[in-house]
Order: C-alpha cells, then structure tokens, then sequence
C-alpha cells in the first residue's frame, strides 16, 4: 500500500528512509545519555543526516553483519553535530563565531553565589559573531575546564549545546580554595561544516605510498583507504581476515605482490581556498580562550557534611578525574598511586606489556624504557619511529613490546610485513594470565571517513572478546585520544573536532567490555599545560601511574 504522497519512488525511498531513522533514532533515544555521555545529544542528534550512501562514493567499505550495521548506524546518529550551512562563497567572518565577542558568566547557582566541594558550577556561553550580534544557533565546538594553578588543580567541564547560540559548561567541584574558568572556542560550526565537507569529498587529501621492487626494477605508487578510479588498475590489499580495505595503484611494470614497503606521501595541496582558511586562524577564531563578562573565578567552600565528594551531573556524566597537587585522581574505581622506578619493576616483574598503535602510544614504552634502569631495548635495527620495539628486564622477567599499528598510517618508510593491524596481532597472543595488552588508536584516522574507523574498532573489539574468552586473566588497556595543538596546517587533516568525535566512537564501541579506557582527553584538558599530540612529561607520567594502579591495585601482588 502506498501513503498518497508516495507517488514516485524516491520518494518512497525516501519515506522508507525517514521511517527507518526515526525509528532507530527513538530506539536510540532509550539509553542515549548511558552511551555518550558527554552532551545532551537528544537534542542534537535528530537534525543532521549522514547517509553513508551519499558520501565518500570513491570509498569501499566492507560490508557487516546485521548488527555491527544497526550498530554502526547507531553510532553515526548519536555522535552527528548539529548542522551549520556552509557560507556562501567568498566567505566572511562577519556572521561566523568570534570568541572575542562571546563571553563566558557564571551562574550564580542553586545556593546563589556559593559552592562547596561536591556542588557544580554552571556557566553560561553566549557566542556572537564577528559584529557582535549573538549568534542563532548552535554547532560550536567548545572545550571547558576548571583550573588552579598554585594547587596544580584541573577539571574538565562538561559543554552542553542548546542551539540557540548559548551553551552551558557544568563543571564539578573536587577541591577547596580558587577555581579558574577556561572556557575555548576551538571551532565555530561554520569551520566544522568545511572539516565535515573536506572528509566527505577529500578522503583522500592525505596520501601514501609504496615501494615495489622485483629483480632491476623499482616502482613508487599512491596508496590509500580510498583510492580514486583512474586508468591505472588497483592492487587490493584488503585484509582478508579482518576485511581493512587498502589499496594501492597497481605499478605499469611490476606485480601487486611486488610491494614491499609503505610510507607517508603527503599531503594534497591547496584543498581549501585562502577565504576558508580564514574560519581557522590561531589567535582569532581557533582555539581561542572566550572571556568571562564578570568574574572567571570562584572560591570553592569546603565540603559540607553528608555532602557526596563528587556528584555527577544531572544532564551529562561526570568527570573521569582531576588533578591536584599534579596528580591525577581518578573518579570510580582505582586509586591512582605514584610509582618510583622500583615499584615499577616490582608491579611489572613476570609480565608481557603489549603497546600497540600509534606515536602516543609509543611515548608510554619510551617513557617506561627511559624510567626502568634494568629494561633494556633489544635492538632489531628498526627506526624509532615505526618500530616494532621490545624491550627486556632479565632479572624481573618483564618484556615490553611496542608495534604500530596497520593503515592508514602517516610514518616513514616500513617494511610491509612489519605493518600488521591491531586485531591480527591479538589473536595472534598466546594469552597468559600475566600478559597486559595496551593500545591506542586515533591519530592517523582524522582525514578518513568514520566508517573506517568504526569497521577497524569493530574487529578489534572481536579480537579483544576472543583474547578476553581464551585468558580470561588478560588486561586491555586502552588509552583513549587527546586534543592537540592546532595550527591551520594540522586542523584540516587532524582537528580535535575530527579527534573529538571519533574518541566517542571509540567509547561507544568499547562500552561494557572488560576493557580499561585511560582517559587521555580529560587528562590533557584538566591539564594547566598547553595542548600537544604528545603530552607532556608530567601528563604521560600520570598515565603511566594510572596504568600501574590498574595492574597492581594497592592490596594485591
Ligand atoms: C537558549 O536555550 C537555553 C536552554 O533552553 C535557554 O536557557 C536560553 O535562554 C536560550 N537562549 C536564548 C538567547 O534564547
Ligand atoms: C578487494 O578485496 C576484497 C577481499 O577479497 C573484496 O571483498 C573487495 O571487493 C575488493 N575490493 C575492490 C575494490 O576490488
Ligand atoms: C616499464 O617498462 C617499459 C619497457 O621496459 C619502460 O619503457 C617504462 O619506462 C617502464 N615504466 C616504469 C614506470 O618503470
Ligand atoms: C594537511 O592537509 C593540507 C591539505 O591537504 C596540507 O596542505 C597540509 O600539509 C597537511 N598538514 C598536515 C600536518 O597534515
Ligand atoms: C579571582 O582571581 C583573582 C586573581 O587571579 C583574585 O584576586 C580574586 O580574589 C579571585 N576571586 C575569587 C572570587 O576567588
Ligand atoms: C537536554 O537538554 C535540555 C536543554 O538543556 C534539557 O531541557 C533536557 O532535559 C536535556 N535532556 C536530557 C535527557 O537530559
């Protein structure tokens, strides 16, 4: 039967589609808050469309079952951002966010101006654009923490879009004395509608490439998740256990089984015009601090008697942790301890430490080779850069590990039978109760569609259930992704934004596993240091000791 405005079959098509969305997104609805913490996505979620059949077309996906599909949909649904036109061309400010004209006031709360360890703080954001006329609607990419540097305090905030142009950021209150407001526009949503456009029509702006070699003849190609037709046939390089697409041109004069190694190629030139790099300047409209109209700060009481220490948001979840005294305190759950070089070696005496992933991953087994004198690097003459790494305590039995992991991958040259994915690596693990597995993996994702991303976790997931099923004993770590400093040259490839919202698919995908996330993100931005792809030295440490505190909980071996 046909509904009479069914009349031509798009639109039945379309009818269908709508049908099927709103559906999913009602069923969605049920335990949104439970799945993204982060923002009241109820509000954002049903105004934007990202039918993966309109996008990349140049891009193949493997297909999935049934329910990673459902899943998958589920996940591009409630991690969608409110939608911003894109400007007109030639583009102006004019009408976009200016964080100098936007301001942050704190709102005076339930207790009319005063707060106790344990309340929240609630502040307002009102933007405006660049003639200081508020701004309408919503899409803004902010970031909110809460900070005293003389107690080396740091929490991050919580942002809530309304749509309206006004945001809130709700912050949780973990110690007594002063706490600073910081609150940055990082992007305005006329920025994000140019890095939504560049991914959906430029996956392919950040290439690679591969060496061939047979007998006296060498050929160089471009390789990629997503490779353009031309006249050149492809060599498919799709995984066949995990199904990870990759491809590269196929070589005139040698065979696809002639490649033998994978590097970065660069970066496609000139993708956005001078007016639209105009969206992304330092200083002016990115990563911009907004000022407070009145004060930035308050004094935070001591705690009332009978008052919870930290209370969780009504509308959004809590924090993860803060700092204080530059330590981090985790919230629920471990206590994080600090570890000398000893205690170190004494927590990791008789275990297997597997890193896997990318750069902020390797920091981890750089800083623990660097902090543990008896770990010694055995050299396979590998580069620094791309490893794989394992280092050897004898006298404690410890072997720590580093491998990156599989395409795309922005490194230099590698040897392509050292470039394996995550999940391959996994099962290939003869698990054993004192074996710990780590593994990061976000960095290199930024410029490619989210369908990649979300099929790599997929399998990686699969991986993980099937080590956690065999050596029950195992520990998963996962150290999840962190904004970085941006200047025009990073944002277009590897924006926090990009960051922002795969970190949440990661979340999504690993929810309710016997998986630990250490959360990088908040650790940096609770930070008083300045963001950086590679935190700092004081910001890994505490990572490190957070990972330590998970392995050796303070009354066990
Ligand atoms: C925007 O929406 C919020 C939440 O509904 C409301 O508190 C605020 O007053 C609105 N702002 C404007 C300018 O309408
Ligand atoms: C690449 O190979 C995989 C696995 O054999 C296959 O499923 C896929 O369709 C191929 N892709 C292309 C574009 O040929
Ligand atoms: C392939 O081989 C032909 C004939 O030997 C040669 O002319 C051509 O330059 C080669 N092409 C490449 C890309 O090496
Ligand atoms: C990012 O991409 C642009 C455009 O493709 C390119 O010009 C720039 O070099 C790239 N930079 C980085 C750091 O990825
Ligand atoms: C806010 O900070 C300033 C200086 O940083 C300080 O003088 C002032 O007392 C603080 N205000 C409150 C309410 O804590
Ligand atoms: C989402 O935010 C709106 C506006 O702030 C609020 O009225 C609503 O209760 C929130 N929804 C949920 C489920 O928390």
């Amino acid at each position: 039967m046909k509904a009479t405005f069914c009349t031509r079959r798009e639109f039945c098509a379309l009818f269908v589609f709508l049908t099927v969305f709103v559906l999913i997104s009602v069923l969605r609805h049920m335990d949104i808050l439970e799945f993204q913490p982060k923002f009241n996505s109820t509000i954002i979620m049903p105004r934007v469309s990202t039918h993966p059949n309109e996008i990349h077309s140049f891009c193949t996906f493997q297909p999935l079952s049934p329910e990673d599909a459902l899943e998958e949909r589920l996940i591009l649904d409630s991690t969608a951002w409110p939608e911003t036109p894109l400007l007109p061309a030639p583009i102006s400010l004019q009408q976009t966010s200016d964080p100098a004209h936007s301001t942050v006031t704190i709102l005076p709360g339930r207790k009319g101006g005063q707060w106790h360890v344990g309340d929240q703080l609630e502040v307002m954001i009102q933007t405006s654009d660049f003639q200081g006329r508020p701004k309408k609607s919503g899409g803004d990419f902010l970031l909110a923490s809460l900070h005293n540097r003389k107690l080396e305090a740091g929490v991050a905030g919580q942002v809530v879009d309304h749509l309206n142009g006004s945001y809130s950021a709700v912050f949780s209150l973990p110690w007594e004395g002063d706490a600073q407001v910081e609150v940055t526009l990082v992007h305005s949503g006329e920025a994000i509608s140019v890095l939504n456009r560049l991914n959906r029509e430029q996956p392919d702006r950040v290439y690679f490439k591969s060496l061939f070699h047979s007998g006296s003849l060498s050929e160089t190609t471009l390789c990629n998740v997503c490779l353009r037709p031309t006249q050149q046939p492809l060599c498919n390089y799709t995984d066949l256990r995990t199904g990870e697409p990759w491809f590269c041109y196929k070589p005139k004069n040698l065979s696809c089984d002639a490649r033998i190694n994978h590097y970065e190629g660069g970066f496609k030139e000139k993708v956005l015009n001078s007016n639209e790099e105009k969206l992304f300047q330092s200083g002016v409209n990115m990563k911009v601090y907004i000022r407070a109209s009145g004060p930035a700060n308050v004094t935070v009481l001591p705690q009332k008697e009978g008052q919870p220490h930290v209370k969780s948001s009504t509308v959004t979840s809590g924090p993860s942790g803060y700092y204080y005294q530059g330590v981090w305190r985790a919230l629920g759950g471990t206590t994080v301890r600090e570890f000398t070089a000893s205690a170190i070696s004494q927590c990791l005496k008789g275990k297997v430490v597997h890193m896997y992933g990318d750069s902020t991953i390797r920091q981890w087994y750089e800083f623990l080779n660097a902090a543990l004198p008896d770990l010694k690097e055995f050299d396979q003459h590998n580069p620094k850069r791309t490893g794989p790494h394992m280092s050897l305590d004898y006298a404690n039995n410890i072997l720590l590990t580093y491998r990156s992991h599989g395409p795309p991958i922005h490194f230099p040259p590698m040897d392509t039978r050292v470039l394996h994915y995550i999940a391959n690596e996994l099962d290939g693990l003869v698990g054993e109760p004192n074996t710990v597995v780590v593994f990061t993996i976000w960095a290199h994702f930024g410029p490619f569609p989210m369908e990649i991303y979300i099929r790599r976790l997929q399998s990686i997931r699969r991986a993980v259930v099937r080590l956690l099923d065999t050596t029950p004993g195992t520990l998963v770590f996962i150290r999840t992704a962190n904004p970085r400093s941006l200047t025009l040259y990073v944002t277009i490839n590897y924006s926090d934004w990009y960051t922002l919202r795969r970190d949440k698919v990661l979340r999504a995908i690993f929810k309710g596993l016997k998986v630990h996330l250490i959360d990088a993100w908040e650790m940096t931005l609770a930070h008083h240091l300045p963001h950086d792809l590679h935190p700092p030295p004081p910001i890994i440490r505490n990572m490190i000791n957070y990972l330590l505190s998970y392995i050796c909980p303070q009354n066990g071996s």
